[in-house]
């Protein structure tokens, strides 16, 4: 027997296609975010294919720049923007131009160091596409070699006028620098790169990010972490797994094992909370 349908009234059918319409805006958006994400990922194996040593140490400056955004309990937001810089921060090294030059072992000449500068500016280009979903992202990039005081490259921007993801790659990426060992540099210990790194506070670095970097609690995770990934000289890339892809349409889920926070208790019992 069929039951039938009580008529609805004008406002009620207003409703239900409002939602209906709401329902179909929010899966658009997932979609869209699932689909750039993956773009991302593309970009991660494209890095992967053309240079297996950057795709490592792209991955370990990522894990140490999530620990530091991690303890100053930024919002996710600005934790996954941390997160793509981190990763894509020298994408502009696979350019053709610099690949050869970065892959000599002879001494570089004055020129081939100049065109090495160009990576933040190369990287940008290359992920400029992506701007309507990550705006941050290509702005980060650019900024990594941006130093406190000015001294940096390519625009010399100071202070707080260098994106907070950038401020933070800094560091990361000069631990890793100074702790990695390298064809052209042999690695030193974390406490040689956690000196190193608290001499260039207030010219070099955020001061209070590296006061932050310095406090024994923070060093410990970052040292542990070290003593992981140092092993890592090929990519680790690695899905998590036992999820429902459709809900984390983010890149941590497709490189990162394990749940997002690094230290594997929620943001909220990090001792501050901030927006920089
Ligand atoms: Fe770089």
């Amino acid at each position: 027997m069929r039951i039938p349908t009580p008529a609805l009234s004008d406002s009620e059918s207003a409703v239900t296609a409002g939602a209906r319409l709401l329902q179909h805006e929010h899966a658009s958006r997932k979609s869209a975010e699932r689909f750039a994400a993956a773009a991302l990922e593309t970009l991660l194996n494209a890095i992967d294919a053309n240079d297996a040593e950057t795709g490592a140490h792209v991955r370990r400056v990522a894990n140490y720049a999530l620990i530091i955004a991690d303890e100053l309990a930024l919002d996710e937001r600005t934790q996954r923007t941390v997160e793509r810089v981190a990763l894509f921060h020298d994408i502009g090294k696979i350019h053709e131009a610099l690949f050869d030059i970065i892959h000599d072992h002879r001494e570089l000449t004055p020129a081939e160091r100049r065109e090495i500068l160009t990576h933040p500016q190369r990287g940008a280009d290359v992920l400029s596409p992506l701007n309507g979903f990550y705006p941050e992202l290509p702005e980060g990039v650019l900024a990594h070699h941006e130093r406190w005081n000015g001294t940096g490259y390519p625009r010399q921007l100071k202070g707080r006028h260098i994106p907070l993801s950038a401020r933070i790659v800094a560091i990361a990426d000069t631990f890793d620098a100074i702790t990695f060992h390298r064809r052209y540099s042999r690695s030193r210990s974390v406490t040689i790169a956690r000196d190193i790194i608290s001499e260039g506070r207030e010219t070099l670095f955020d001061p209070e990010l590296v006061d932050l970097f310095v406090m024994p609690p923070v060093f410990a995770r970052i040292s542990a972490t070290a003593r992981e990934v140092s092993k890592w000289t090929v990519p680790v890339h690695q899905r998590r797994t036992g999820q429902d892809e459709t809900n984390v349409p983010d890149i941590s889920f497709r490189w990162r094992p394990g749940r997002r926070g690094a230290r594997g208790r929620p943001a909220s019992d990090s001792s501050r909370q901030r927006e920089r």
